[in-house]
């Protein structure tokens, strides 16, 4: 790791412990489920052809190849996570056009200025989110231009509320919930507080327009769909923290995802999503 900022650390540790080792190894199953929000994030980009383009907490990389697609001239992804680094550098294997940085995206400095800031799902994480997007802010061409998207509030994201209520029937104690707007998947929950964490940081004109639509959980049966949702997300973070028995969990989540079914075996569920843009 080249800088970080001390308040990240606990990010950092789980980013580089079994949940980044998870998202490595399930990168292919994630990013079908998560592939419909490339084309929004690239749409809300507006990137012109040979621009240089970073994407913050990129992870295994799949924003990062397909902005090459749709023309950039060159991508930095930035991640703190050894294990997704590992596999982006892998899937651009002998590009020249790709380069993958292990850093603290919110004190990472780059040598030259990117046209465009990119990120699907990999900027809610930071301890200091106003000083995080100051510093990215600082790394961007002064016409350049951010778009990301950051989840909704988990009760309109029922591909995260469906198999957590389901886990929760196997105990009685209460979920830890996390401070509102606390390092996580959910901390851009609230749209006028993110507008307000960009444009106390210097962005120019943000804005967060609303995205609604189905989400397939991975995989072809119920069974595959729930054996995924036991592994990550919302219900994996609760298995871990109450450890339960993930076989009792598995059961009660195929229950649960097998009412909600399409009559092709696929768990299509609502997804809810802000796509964030702003000017550097
Ligand atoms: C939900 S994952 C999304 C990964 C990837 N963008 C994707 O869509 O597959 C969040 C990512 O943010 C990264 N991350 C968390 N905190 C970070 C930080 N301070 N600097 C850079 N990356 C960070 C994690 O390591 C992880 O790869």
């Amino acid at each position: 790791m080249t800088r970080q900022n001390a308040s990240n650390a606990d990010q950092i540790e789980y980013w580089n412990g079994k949940a980044g080792e998870n998202w490595a190894a399930q990168a292919d199953r994630l990013d079908a489920m998560l592939s419909p929000y490339i084309d929004i994030v690239l749409s809300a980009a507006q990137i012109a052809s040979g621009q240089r383009v970073l994407d913050v907490g990129c992870g295994s990389g799949a924003l990062s190849r397909a902005a090459l697609a749709a023309g950039a001239g060159h991508v930095t992804g930035v991640d703190v996570s050894g294990p997704m680094l590992a596999l982006a550098r892998k899937r651009a294997e002998g590009r020249s056009d790709a380069e993958f940085i292990q850093a603290d995206a919110s004190v990472w400095q780059a040598d030259g200025k990117f046209d465009r800031l990119i990120s699907r799902f990999g900027v809610m994480f930071f301890a200091d989110p106003q000083a995080a997007f100051a510093n990215l802010r600082a790394q961007i061409a002064p016409d350049g231009r951010l778009a990301f998207v950051c989840w909704q509030p988990l009760s309109r994201n029922d591909w995260a509320v469906e198999p957590l209520k389901a886990a929760l029937s196997l105990t009685d104690e209460a979920p830890t919930r996390p401070e509102p707007g606390a390092p996580g998947p959910f901390a851009f929950e609230d749209a006028d507080r993110t507008v307000g964490l960009l444009s106390g940081a210097g962005w120019k004109d943000a804005t967060a327009a609303s995205w609604t639509g189905k989400m397939r959980l991975p995989g072809d049966t119920v069974d595959e769909a729930a054996a995924f949702a036991v592994r990550m997300g919302p219900a994996a973070r609760l298995i871990a923290e109450k450890e339960l028995d993930s076989d009792k969990v598995f059961q009660v989540v195929r229950s649960a995802l097998a009412a909600k079914a399409d009559t092709d075996g696929h768990v299509r569920l609502d997804a809810a999503v802000w796509i964030v843009t702003a000017q550097a």
